[in-house]
């Protein structure tokens, strides 16, 4: 499978639309920069999530520039111009005429060409929109720009008065996914799923972290996810309660649980999966009824997705479920009132329940209204589920039975009309159907 098998989603139809939204302004989208790694190596390039989703122009070095109604043309692209030296060692380029042909964009340039041409491209325009604060270069580059364009204000030249972060026109959108961009999440959550399947059954004592990456990550790439979405946590017994361990160095235990969070990134789009599950194949009685607990938690998480519903609602639901079982399990001992008040879960359980999920794995889109309230669920938006329990060692309050457990199951779930689909459902968390798999091996 390769992301050319799914329909190509509309990028002109999307910068018709930010277009529409900034009539008499004009919007300055770059992609991302190359960063190097160490002497000559760069990190792998992968484009700027914004850039990507109104272009789905790959290559470095480029830059959109949107200029509603402009009479030579509204839509302009300056990218690297082809270069067969340099393609020998760097790889092709779409060239200007290539990236036309892809983009659909009339005017491309010569990404050599920017710092004269823009200046141009702002005059006469009340509003500019880019992404702002970013990067400390490119708010500086916009400034020197606009400048420019101010210099000429003399001849009666007006030039941008608002500047408007693209972020607050453009995340609206990318909230909302279109059915095209719900295809290539759903590849990507479905890699991720056959890679978690696959990790649950080649995992063993004596295994390390990394090699019980490697195997799920192998499926990812073997799949068509040419990278990870963001970099693969595989934490053994206690390495599961540090939320960002990424080190994934040690051995795995006998007895002991392992914590995975991966995801592939298939088309740009992100898959976020996260399951515990045990090294030797078999949940211990303290295992399972924290992981009882924190399934119930983001079971009810999940039946608190559907239109209407804000987004707080399904963190709240999660934080209520662990509280009553904290409680039941003797590891809290004051009122559900108090817990709640004081926050004394967060000693336990230190994250919120989800996140946005899309071309980014944390997405673009405001949580809050502009009233201060959450925002409201709505068809289209993805969201993760990730209620989690944490009892690390370092924790003073870490109860003996429980030391060393840490536990998070993380779905991914889009709204629909109706209310909810889980995505990534081919991802085993039932306690019976991850210790079968786990039974069959590798
Ligand atoms: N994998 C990052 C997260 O779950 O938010
Ligand atoms: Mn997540
Ligand atoms: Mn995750």
């Amino acid at each position: 499978m390769s992301s050319h098998d799914l329909p190509r989603p509309d990028y002109a139809a999307r910068r018709r639309r930010l277009m529409e939204r900034l009539p008499d302004g004009v919007a300055i989208v770059p992609t991302a920069t190359e960063k190097s790694r160490n002497a000559d190596v760069h990190y792998p390039f992968r484009p700027d999530s914004d850039f990507w989703y109104l272009t789905g122009f790959a290559e470095p070095e480029a830059l959109l520039v949107l200029v509603p109604g402009h009479p030579d043309g509204e839509e302009w692209l300056f990218c690297r111009p082809r270069d067969p030296e340099r393609e020998i060692w760097d790889g092709r380029r779409a060239g200007l005429e290539g990236a036309r042909e892809l983009c659909g964009i009339q005017q491309t340039r010569s990404i050599v060409e920017l710092d004269s041409l823009l200046p141009e491209l702002l005059q006469n325009r009340e509003l500019l929109c880019a992404p702002l604060g970013r990067s400390a270069d490119f708010d500086a580059r916009l400034m020197l720009w606009r400048n420019q364009a101010r210099s000429r204000s003399r001849a009666g030249i007006r030039y941008p008065q608002e500047l408007v972060d693209l972020g607050f026109l453009l995340h609206e959108m990318r909230v909302i996914k279109d059915p095209v961009e719900l295809e290539h999440l759903r590849a990507a959550v479905g890699i991720s799923a056959a890679g978690h399947r696959h990790g649950m059954r080649v995992c063993r004592p004596g295994m390390t972290e990394y090699q019980l990456q490697a195997e799920i990550e192998f499926v990812f790439q073997r799949l068509g996810a040419r990278s990870v979405a963001y970099p693969s946590i595989v934490g053994g017994g206690p390495n599961a309660c540090i939320l960002h361990y990424t080190e994934n160095r040690d051995a795995l235990a006998d007895g002991d649980l392992v914590l995975v969070d991966a995801g592939a990134e298939y088309g740009n789009y992100a898959g976020d999966i996260t399951r515990s599950y045990p090294v030797n194949g078999v949940f211990s009685p303290a295992q399972r009824e924290v992981y009882a607990l924190v399934l119930a938690s983001q079971k009810a998480a999940i039946a608190a997705l559907a239109p209407g519903r804000s987004v707080a609602d399904y963190h709240e639901a999660a934080v209520a479920v662990l509280v009553d079982g904290l409680r039941d399990l003797k590891i809290l001992s004051e009122s559900r009132e108090a817990i709640l008040e004081q926050g004394l879960y967060r000693s336990f359980y230190m994250h919120r329940t989800g996140h946005w999920l899309g071309l980014d794995v944390h997405d673009a889109g405001s949580y809050r209204q502009r009233d201060g309230n959450w925002r409201m669920l709505e068809p289209g938006m993805v969201v993760t589920v990730e209620p989690g329990l944490y009892f690390s060692p370092e924790n003073p309050a870490c109860p003996e039975r429980y030391r060393g457990i840490g536990i998070r199951i993380e779905d991914d779930c889009l709204i629909t009309a109706e209310g909810v689909e889980v995505l990534s459902a081919a991802a085993p968390k039932e306690i019976d159907e991850i210790e079968a798999l786990m039974a069959l091996g590798g």
